[in-house]
């Protein structure tokens, strides 16, 4: 079997489900967003402030196809299933993609906080905001995914047991 790919909006748990998948599972994990950070020596929020959203996606991009090959459990960042060079990169990577769906109501309640200024994408922006976002990315998860997991009230653990049964 492949190792999965998990995919999904910010906030739904992406590095804490796939830790617990790749501890499940036997296998390591890697997160992408720790990948970028690692590769450019800085976080990804200076990156963004010095360089922009579009040098991101696009280092976003060389990266995930590096490491689409790899043996690991990989959790993408927020934005890389919707651009279209990564979908087409994932579709074709034979590895099993799951998406993390999560209510609108467990995104926020999860991004509230600390997390929140973490991410550039949310500077500045209201709760609102964020579930406009969120919904207008909908369409590009559910086209690449092959497996969607609802997440609301489930643990980590659950979550990578629901995912193991599932692929
Ligand atoms: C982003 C999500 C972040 C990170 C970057 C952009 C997005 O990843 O890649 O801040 O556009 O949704 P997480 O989903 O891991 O927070």
């Amino acid at each position: 079997m492949q190792n999965p790919i998990l995919i999904g909006f910010m906030g739904s748990g992406k590095t804490t489900v796939g830790r617990a998948l790749s501890k499940a599972l036997n296998q390591p994990f890697k997160d992408l967003d720790q990948v970028i950070e690692a590769t450019l020596k800085q976080s990804i929020p200076s990156y963004f402030e010095a360089n922009g959203e579009a040098a991101f996606r696009q280092v976003e991009k060389e990266l995930l196809a590096q490491h689409l090959s790899t043996e690991n459990v990989l959790a993408t960042g927020g934005g890389t299933a919707c651009q279209i060079a990564n979908q087409e990169l994932l579709l074709k990577s034979q590895r099993p993609v799951v998406w993390l769906k999560a209510s609108d109501a467990t995104t926020i309640h999860n991004l509230s906080g600390e997390d929140w200024q973490k991410r550039p994408i949310l500077a500045d922006k209201s709760a609102q905001d964020v579930t406009n976002l969120k919904a207008s990315r909908e369409h590009f998860y559910r086209k690449t995914a092959d497996v969607i997991i609802q997440v609301d009230q489930k643990t980590p653990e659950a979550i990578a047991e629901e995912i193991i049964q599932r692929i």
